[in-house]
């Protein structure tokens, strides 16, 4: 599952950290109350959606 850390300062900045085959939907609209997760909220802003982050599981062998 998917760690989150985030740092307020005057610029704030959030890491998120993935185990491999894990994937998530970024929020890039600031309206998400799951923030920095979508939850939708962006279909209220046309134009704008979340960003799909996924790690890729390295092939074995
Ligand atoms: S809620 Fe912000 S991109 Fe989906």
């Amino acid at each position: 599952m998917a760690e989150v850390q985030t740092q307020n300062t005057d610029h704030p900045r959030t890491t998120v950290k993935l185990q491999p085959g894990e994937k998530v939907a970024l929020c890039r609209c600031f309206a998400s109350q799951k923030f920095p997760f979508c939850d939708g909220a962006h279909r209220q802003h046309p134009g704008r959606g979340p960003a799909i982050v996924e790690v890729v599981q390295e092939a074995e062998g």
